[in-house]
């Protein structure tokens, strides 16, 4: 399907599908990188209403100086949840792609995680049944299991608790999936979604042993919440704009990352991560690791399991170049001073 995307955000042209810039002063027509049916993978109309056109722009309007003497190659290797990984870099959660493709024998699901497993790196599963999520996980490899705020706790209480017994190293809810566009509790694959309240999240932190991930934190509010109700972790994300205008998740990760000082908590962020030198920026501003969803989503769904890994490994390969610029010798010294602001 094709997908006209060519935006003028007012700062610059971007194409808020695929999240890279688009050359000035052309009408581009751009091709959707999705390759799935309408509805499953998210495709943008590039308005301003769109947070992702707001992301990428944000994104492109951050710059770097460069610190060369005595620079060396960066250790990319990141501790999460007490475990250690090849890099900061997570694959996260884009739920229901075994349903996705033509090719009925293809598992994208399974492919990714065996992709993640290869590369040392952390991947998150979402939506999915809990019989979908055990054969997902016998691919082995470190999980992160992120469970829909259903209406109907024991639902909910039930995946986190099937999670825990297969091995996640950490659960989690997206706590940004409430509302719907209708303006009422959102509805997926039939199931009704519902509230969460403070005393709901607690209750969900204490029925597991591992730690709990608040996702969709987009303001210190939610975020000191989150820390109170008992969370280690939370992601600073818009789920890829759920929320209309929703505020780019690097901008207030910085006032988030300072008011959770001292908390121990691990913070991700994602939205419109597409290379490694976007990844740079959201550690650079206080991400401990980030998620990347969209930028393995084409590589995955249309080669699968070896041209995922690659794709991982050309974002390390980023990653690295951008520290190495920066005079960034591991993924524990980012530093927020190299970066300008146009
Ligand atoms: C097809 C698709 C399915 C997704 N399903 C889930 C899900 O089930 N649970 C969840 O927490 N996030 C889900 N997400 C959101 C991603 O985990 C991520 O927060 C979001 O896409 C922003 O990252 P990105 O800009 O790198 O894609 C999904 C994203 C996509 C593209």
């Amino acid at each position: 399907m094709n997908n006209k995307t060519d935006v003028n955000t007012g700062a610059s042209k971007v194409d808020a599908t695929s999240g890279s810039s688009l050359i000035d002063n052309h009408e581009e027509v751009v091709k959707s990188p999705w390759p799935g049916p309408k509805g499953m993978i998210p495709v943008t109309d590039g308005k301003a209403d769109d947070a992702n056109v707001h992301n990428r722009a944000y994104l492109d309007s951050i710059l770097v100086e460069m610190r060369l003497i005595d620079s060396v190659k960066p250790d990319l290797t990141t501790e999460i949840f007490g475990r250690k990984y090849a890099s900061p870099l997570t694959l996260a959660a884009v739920s229901h792609l075994n349903k996705v493709l033509d090719d009925k024998t293809r598992k994208p699901m399974q492919e990714k995680a065996r992709a993640a497993k290869n590369m040392n790196v952390l991947n998150w599963i979402g939506m999915e049944s809990n019989e979908e999520y055990t054969e997902i996980v016998k691919e082995g490899g470190d999980t992160v299991r992120i469970v829909k705020p259903f209406a109907d706790h024991d639902k909910i209480i039930g995946e986190l608790q099937l999670a825990e017994k297969l091995g996640a190293v950490a659960v989690g809810m997206d706590i940004d999936h409430v509302a719907g566009s209708d303006g009422n509790y959102d509805v997926v694959d039939g199931i009704p979604l519902g509230p969460i309240t403070f005393n709901d999240l607690e209750k969900y932190v204490h029925s597991v042993n591992v730690p709990f991930v608040a996702k969709g934190v987009l303001s210190v509010r939610d975020a000191v919440k989150a820390r109170d109700a008992g969370a280690q972790a939370i992601v600073v994300s818009h789920h890829h704009g759920r929320v209309p205008f929703g505020v780019p998740p690097l901008k207030v990760l910085p006032e988030i990352k300072k008011a959770l000082r001292g908390s121990g908590m691990t913070i991700f962020a994602d939205g419109s991560l597409m290379t490694g030198y976007d990844a740079y920026k959201a550690l650079a501003l206080g991400a401990d690791a980030v998620l990347i969803g969209r930028g393995i989503l084409s590589e995955l769904l249309k080669d699968g399991q070896k041209a995922t890994e690659d794709k991982i490994k050309k974002l390390n390969q980023q990653l690295s170049q951008m520290m190495l610029y920066t005079g960034i010798k591991d993924t524990k010294s980012f530093d927020s001073s190299v970066l300008h602001f146009e």
